[in-house]
């Protein structure tokens, strides 16, 4: 394999998904009356009881990272992705707790310690309740706000931590929660999502120098969440509605922060296979959430992303699939296909796989199971999945070739 010797394995997980005893925008839309009405209309409740949608107490991450990073070293991981609960850090508007901070200094020691290098996201969707209060992402303040957070955090974290990304899919949370309207806040305005992505394209662009001011040489993107749309045949129309879905979904944003950015981050889930404006995918292989499995698409991800001229992290790609029927072959071949990939010159420097351990999924929550590590929600035991220990396997064999 033409994976280049210092390439980062790994696995990526995020704050408010895993640590428990969050205090933010999210949580508190979680146990709201509207959305408790929400998922009763709709059947959900009934069919997978309320405290599947509720954060709660995670998988318990804010007191097991040391077992988890463990973990993550026994299986061969050289980084590992997480990110900053701005709500624990900042739990009131301009008052920073040490204490939170010394905890994440803590978790990236242990990492470094055990040889897996950190990278950090700085904003993984949740907002601080006094944060939300002011508008979150659709009051200008936060672009203020977000700068002041993070050189908060260059203080604290500055000298161990070197691969940073500052906002984790920009475009997935504005349009989820400002287009769609299915997560919080739950508006629907083109106008209004508009100004959250110039707001989110603001706060990178004032992180970016605030840590580069700390440190010229860290490694700084954003996490983008880019799908391979293929045209479902050789007919002009459906190739230009492909480019063109492809140039606004996954180009733009790349474009705009290609200045203030070293690496391209890429989150990658999804393909579809564009007939007009319909989606054609055969999702001959889904994942438990009805997603299309299809591995091929990340070789054509990251070959349409060799045009920006950076190096590029897979920073999340993996799959819902509780009974681990399908990770083994999903992680083989989307391997085989990221291999490719790089012979074909992509300069990929790393592969985190989404996750590391099961995780709260959003406005699914808990029953999707993501990890390369189950885990029992009750006695928060951890068991390591076979799939796992194929990615572990792969590994090894990358660090000793015969
Ligand atoms: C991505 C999110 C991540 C996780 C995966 C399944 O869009 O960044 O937090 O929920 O999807």
């Amino acid at each position: 394999m033409p994976f280049p010797k210092d390439f980062f394995w790994g696995a990526a997980t995020s704050s408010h998904q895993v640590e428990g005893g969050c205090e933010n925008d999210w949580s508190r839309w979680e146990s709201s009356e509207a959305r408790f009405r929400e998922l009763e209309q709709r059947g959900e409740l009934a069919h997978r009881g309320y405290q599947n949608f509720i954060s709660g107490s995670g998988v318990d991450h804010y007191n097991r990272y040391k077992e988890d990073i463990g973990f993550a070293k026994e299986l061969g991981m050289n980084m590992l992705r997480i990110s900053l609960e701005w709500s624990r850090i900042e739990p009131h508007e301009g008052q920073f707790s040490e204490e939170a901070l010394a905890h994440y200094v803590d978790v990236v020691r242990t990492m470094k310690a055990q040889g897996i290098e950190p990278m950090v996201t700085l904003w993984h969707w949740p907002l601080p309740l006094w944060l939300a209060d002011l508008g979150g992402w659709e009051s200008p303040r936060v672009v203020e706000a977000f700068e002041r957070f993070t050189t908060k955090v260059m203080d604290a974290l500055g000298e161990d931590v070197r691969y940073w990304i500052t906002l984790n899919e920009p475009e997935i949370y504005a349009s989820q929660s400002y287009l769609d309207g299915t997560w919080p806040p739950q508006k629907k305005s083109v106008f209004v999502f508009l100004s959250v992505l110039l707001h989110l394209l603001q706060a990178h662009r004032f992180a970016y120098r605030v840590i580069r001011s700390h440190q010229p040489t860290a490694q700084i993107g954003i996490a983008k969440n880019n799908i391979w749309f293929e045209a479902a045949d050789g007919k002009w129309w459906n190739r230009i509605v492909a480019g063109v879905a492809s140039f606004f979904w996954n180009d733009l944003l790349l474009w705009l922060t290609k200045s203030t950015s070293t690496f391209i981050g890429i989150n990658h889930y999804f393909h579809n296979r564009v007939d007009g404006w319909v989606n054609k995918n055969k999702n001959e292989r889904v994942s438990d959430l009805g997603w299309e499995l299809y591995p091929e698409a990340l070789y054509h991800v990251v070959t349409d992303a060799r045009k920006f001229g950076k190096p590029i992290i897979i920073t999340e790609n993996g799959l819902a699939d509780a009974r681990d029927e399908q990770r083994a072959w999903f992680l083989e071949e989307s391997l085989r296909w990221l291999e490719k990939a790089v012979d074909d010159g992509a300069h990929v420097r790393g592969y985190l796989h989404w996750s590391l351990l099961d995780n709260f999924e959003w406005a699914f929550g808990y029953w999707p199971e993501f990890g390369l590590i189950h885990v029992d929600r009750k006695t928060m035991e951890r068991t390591i999945r076979p799939s796992a220990r194929k990615y572990q396997e792969i590994i090894e064999k990358q660090k000793h070739p015969r």
